[in-house]
């Protein structure tokens, strides 16, 4: 048995992404609160591979602040295409003789046991070249397979020079492709711009190798959904529907319940505990942390630098953000809670809000142990409320005056009681 070759990777990420019609560089378009090509970064991270190469282009600059360390940027100043883009990378995988992955940065939904699957498939049969294909029942938009009399792989047709017998074809090109690096970078010298778009293909390295006798083998990919390139604000939104639904699926599988699905929103890498309950309705941002036996929503939306401790619980219709509530602390009905730190066992009643906005700064209030907020109160920041402390309904608690532990504050403008 001979060594299993090394695997590299190549990732382009260097289109505009005309069809989303923004300034931004399609790959920084957010799913879940993360850029999508960070997605794809993970999927190389999963699959240890240690060379990697990022290929960018439009607005490198702004791309480049998100890149991982581990991989190695370069650029594609005009953008003629995917087989111009992997040329522009070969130089940095000079002298390297394994496999050669091919992903795309618009591609954020494809799992690492599929790319374990396609890098085995291709060592296995010692192809030149393997392709990731899907059967699509709506193929529009992508390449797609060509196969001989054998039902061998023999090239791939892009859908805009593509025939009536060609866009039949339901087999398409995800993308994903695993060459054998000389072949590859071998075949690239061959792609010559004989399409409608004027561009290098690389797809054409497909039907270059095959023409050469050497093997081209496609593995089908077993649920196509991973497959969906994502090129419009539609089908962003698509692939943020997918993705939601994968990581509200592993909260559930952590033990935290997730009454339901289809209206809860949470960013990815939100932490969560055990048996924490999420109502529907709720939105749930970057940078949170959720303790555990929490109970937030419905129709809560948690901020970033929100910090829940264990059993709290925060109700309908509040808003929370840069802002940490210790264990049994209740924020139940209406409220803003912004720049505050509360303590534990503090009930914060309905209708309360942090005014911690002057118009110039930001200022921070905080609320101590035990403390009682009655309804409708507004904390004008910055403030303390001391342990214990209690706040009639409808007072108004201005900025400075901070109101001692124990004591009882009524009032617009809040006085204490004796
Ligand atoms: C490409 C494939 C198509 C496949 C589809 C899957 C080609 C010619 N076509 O089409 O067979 O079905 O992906 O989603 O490869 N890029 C560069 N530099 C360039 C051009 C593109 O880096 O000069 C990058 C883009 O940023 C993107 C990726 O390559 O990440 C694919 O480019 P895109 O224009 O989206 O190709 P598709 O038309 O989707
Ligand atoms: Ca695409």
């Amino acid at each position: 048995m001979s060594k299993t070759p090394e695997v590299a990777a190549i990732i382009l990420a260097a289109g505009k992404g005309e069809r989303m019609k923004s300034s931004l560089p399609k790959v920084l378009h957010k799913i879940c609160g993360r850029p999508m090509v960070m997605y794809v970064f993970d999927l190389i991270d999963s699959l240890k591979i240690k060379k990697n190469v990022l290929v960018l282009g439009y607005k490198s600059e702004e791309v480049k602040k998100i890149v991982p360390g581990g991989i190695k940027t370069v650029l594609q100043e005009t953008l003629s295409g995917t087989a111009d883009a992997v040329k522009k990378a070969v130089p940095v995988l000079k002298g390297f003789k394994g496999t050669v992955i091919i992903l795309y940065g618009d591609n954020p939904l494809l799992q690492k046991e599929t790319l374990d699957k396609l890098i085995k498939h291709h060592h296995d049969t010692r192809a030149a070249v393997t392709l990731l294909t899907a059967k699509l029942k709506k193929p529009f938009g992508y390449g797609r397979i060509i196969r001989d009399k054998y039902s061998s792989v023999c090239g791939i047709v892009e859908e805009k020079d593509a025939n009536d017998y060609q866009r039949d074809i339901k087999e398409i090109n995800t993308g994903v492709m695993c060459f054998d690096a000389e072949k590859l970078f071998n075949s690239l010298r061959l792609v010559k711009p004989n399409n409608k778009k004027k561009e290098y293909y690389l797809t054409d390295c497909v039907e270059i190798l095959y023409s050469r006798g050497e093997i081209v083998e496609g593995l089908e990919i077993s649920d196509p959904q991973e497959a969906f390139g994502i090129n419009t604000r539609v089908e962003l939104a698509q692939g943020y529907t997918i993705i939601q639904s994968r990581v509200l699926e592993k909260y559930m599988k952590d033990g935290i319940t997730i009454v339901d699905p289809r209206t809860t929103f949470i960013n990815f890498g939100t932490e969560i505990g055990q048996d924490t309950i999420i109502y529907p309705f709720t939105v749930i941002e970057n940078d949170v942390k959720i303790g555990s036996s929490c109970s937030v929503g419905p129709f809560c939306h948690l901020r970033e630098g929100t910090r829940l401790s264990d059993e709290v619980k925060v109700g309908n219709f509040i808003e929370i953000v840069r802002s940490s509530l210790s264990p049994h602390t209740r924020a139940k009905h209406v409220g803003y809670i912004g720049d505050t730190v509360i303590g534990s066992n503090v009930n914060i009643g309905a209708g309360t809000i942090t005014a911690n906005y002057n118009g110039k700064d930001k200022n921070t209030t905080i609320i101590d142990d035990n403390a009682f907020i009655g309804s409708d109160t507004v904390l004008v920041a910055p403030v303390k409320i001391g342990k214990g402390a209690k706040t009639g309904a409808g007072s108004v608690v201005t900025k400075n005056k901070n109101i001692p532990a124990g004591a009882v504050a009524v009032g617009v403008p809040a006085r204490i009681l004796k």
